[in-house]
């Protein structure tokens, strides 16, 4: 009797072994399930479309920051305006102050040529009309052959290259080589006393073509 009683004890644990086994692999399972459907029901785990948002919305922030930080940095490097309208400069004399017309004309005769800062930096003569009004045009002072700048020759009534010898009349028109074109023009305006250079994108009325330089 004992050891029959014996047998079936040991046959209940070798079930109830086995019966474990089973509900253990049921409870894998269902957590499983519950873990799936918690990360896609749960509004505290993020799914993938919320965390590509919140992703893109970090990014935007962090962006905007560094960029906010940056602009005076950057802004400072860049040089202030010139002020004059349609992509012009206010001319500037040799010390970079504005020219002022009522002060220039006092000092600068008829049929004078002088030296100012232009359009992009370049030296370009203010031209000075016979009745001591300002020419409607501008010459850059580059010459066109290989760059030197050319100086005016009042005794000549030209512009005379002091590198290879090419001349321009008085309007800036090339007249002898090795220089193949004449000099550029940028438009003269007056506006509140002072003199502004903007481009000339017209035709050159020295040669009836389109400008060369624009
Ligand atoms: S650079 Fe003016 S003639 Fe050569």
């Amino acid at each position: 009797m004992k050891v029959k009683a014996d047998r079936n004890d040991c046959r209940c644990l070798h079930v109830t072994d086995s019966q474990l086994q089973l509900a253990n692999k049921r409870n894998l399972k269902t957590q499983r399930q519950v873990m799936a459907q918690t990360s896609a029901g749960n509004p505290d785990v993020p799914d993938m479309g919320r965390r590509q948002f919140m992703n893109l919305l970090t990014f935007g922030t962090v962006t905007g920051v560094a960029l906010g930080a940056l602009y005076p940095v950057v802004n400072y490097f860049i040089p202030p305006s010139s002020g004059a309208a349609g992509g012009g400069v206010t001319a500037k004399d040799a010390l970079g102050n504005d020219i002022v017309v009522s002060e220039y004309l006092v000092s600068h005769p008829a049929g004078d040529r002088s030296l100012a800062q232009g359009l992009k930096g370049d030296p370009t003569y203010i031209v000075v009309e016979k009745d001591s009004s300002f020419a409607e045009y501008g010459i850059n002072a580059v010459c066109t052959h290989l760059g030197c700048v050319v100086p005016w020759n009042a005794s000549e009534n030209k512009f005379i290259c002091p590198c290879h010898g090419s001349q321009y009349n008085s309007e800036g028109k090339v007249v002898r080589g090795p220089a193949p074109l004449s000099l550029a023009l940028a438009h003269a305006t007056v506006a509140d006393d002072k003199l502004a250079f903007t481009p000339w994108t017209e035709t050159d009325f020295r040669t009836g073509e389109a400008p060369w330089w624009s």
